[in-house]
């Protein structure tokens, strides 16, 4: 484990991103980052910022962006599962703004919610984030204020947890999945917030990106395994990978470890949900990527091939060791709430200013102007109570409900029993009703909502609190 410093902390970036990954205040944050440096702690520099980057092929002008450090996505930050992060947050948007850290289990103040676990971070200024990451997986961060436009304007990363025991794989690859709604001058649609999208399917892209970038063929030199880490960054779009011309293996979702099986039908992926995959890369045919979660827009995400065949004995990969987590525990004495989700064009209950409701409540901010302000929490527990919760979308649309500082299990209506991963955002489909038992460990107020980002600011928001 090596010290951080300036070279180790450029070499994570790798050379492209050299430049970009200095902080404007150099001395200064490079003192800062030398104080922070320890063998169980990494330190990074995060700058949002408005940029230019080329998106569309070359004939094409790049297009104007808000991006971390000018890159998209941001740096892939990179730790061991147990150390301590130290994100030196510095913003450098025309507007106030935050970093969620989606699915770490971290303290609530480290939450990064503007109204309800921190204050905004105002133009010009700092924050400083520090927590440990418990748990290995693949997680990711993004603001939490005014998030359709922050994150529909480029302002996403991933986050990879390591465990000191990793599966053995030849790479281990990350793609951070997103779209853009881009217009026929190669620029964002500035159309954010309106009503058209709140009330529907939400601000679903036309441009989708693997790893910010266009680029849908991956050569490998050799036949090879690798770890692929997918993570579902976009706005609205929901994914239903299907793969043809090989087997991929599902081993975590939501960074939690799942059976190892391979999969079968389409694997769906909703905003802010994460999948682990073992692929043996062919060099027959190409292993295709296909997108046919919107039947009738379905398209070719991407086409992986190896250029050499290589003999080597593959065994089925290795399960996962499991995160150092409590799992939900159902018993008699559980307590149950229900959240009922309504709302949606023509629904009765929706108007202009909040066109959804979770428990009967629209919550389309987090604070007020005065910054306090917030819901009642829809449901209280203790530190490691297992609470069951009867989730049901009265609406006509999906809505990938997320929960701060908590993990769930799905509950299985036959037998009453937990099944599946553990996770962090649940898709509900229209008219659909799932229990889930959920359990926390972390104090504080918590933020629930829908994961497609203009359902969020049209209501469909809510807290719970941890006590
Ligand atoms: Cu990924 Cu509240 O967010
Ligand atoms: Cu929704």
């Amino acid at each position: 484990m090596q010290p951080m410093n300036r070279r180790s902390l450029l070499k994570i970036g790798g050379s492209a991103a050299l430049s970009t990954l200095l902080p404007v205040h150099k001395t200064q944050a490079d003192q800062t980052m030398e104080k922070f440096s320890s063998s169980s702690s990494r330190a990074y520099a995060l700058k949002a910022q408005p940029t230019k980057i080329q998106i569309g092929p070359e004939s094409a002008p790049p297009t104007a962006l808000w991006a971390f450090n000018s890159q998209l996505p941001g740096p892939a930050l990179r730790i061991k599962k147990g150390n301590a992060l130290h994100v030196i947050f510095e913003n450098h948007l025309p507007e106030p703004s935050s970093i969620h850290w989606h699915g770490v289990r971290v303290p609530n103040a480290m939450d990064g919610v503007p109204g309800l676990t921190q204050k905004a971070v105002s133009p010009g200024e700092q924050f400083h984030y520090k927590f440990r990451c418990p748990d290995a997986g693949t997680f990711w961060y993004h603001p939490h204020y005014n998030s359709s436009e922050q994150l529909g304007r480029g302002l996403i990363g991933a986050l990879v947890v390591e465990d000191d025991q990793p599966v053995e794989v030849d790479q281990d690859l990350t793609w951070t999945l997103s779209d853009l709604r881009i217009n026929r001058e190669g620029q964002i649609t500035n159309n954010f917030g309106n009503l058209r999208d709140a009330a529907h399917a939400g601000r679903i892209g036309n441009v989708v990106l693997i790893n910010g970038s266009i680029k849908s063929e991956f050569t490998f030199p050799t036949e090879q395994r690798i770890r692929l880490r997918l993570i579902a960054a976009s706005n609205a779009r929901v994914f239903g990978l299907r793969f043809l011309g090989g087997k991929p293996w599902l081993i975590a979702l939501d960074g939690h470890p799942t059976p190892v099986t391979t999969i079968q039908e389409d694997l769906v992926l909703a905003p802010g949900q994460r999948a682990d995959l073992i692929i043996d890369i062919p060099a027959t045919d190409a292993l295709r990527v296909e997108d046919h979660f919107y039947a009738r827009s379905a398209y070719e995400l991407a086409r992986l091939k190896a250029e050499q065949p290589v003999v080597i004995a593959r065994e089925v990969p290795a399960t996962l060791r499991r995160n150092p987590i409590n799992p939900p525990v159902l018993t008699s004495s559980t307590r149950t709430v229900n959240m009922l989700i309504e709302g949606g064009a023509h629904s009765p209950v929706a108007s202009a200013n909040a066109v959804w409701r979770l428990s009967g409540q629209s919550m389309t901010v987090h604070a007020d102007q005065q910054g306090a302000r917030h819901q009642a929490p829809s449901f209280r527990i203790r530190p490691g109570e297992t609470i069951r919760i009867n989730l049901h979308n009265q609406t006509s649309w999906l809505h990938p409900m997320h929960f701060h500082g908590a993990i769930f299990q799905v509950i299985n209506s036959q037998t009453d029993s937990v099944m599946g991963a553990l996770r962090d955002t649940l898709l509900l489909g229209p008219g659909e009703k799932t229990s889930i038992a959920l359990c926390a460990d972390e104090l504080g107020i918590w933020m629930i909502h829908c994961h497609i980002l203009e359902h969020q600011s049209t209501g469909l928001m809510g807290v719970f609190e941890v006590s």
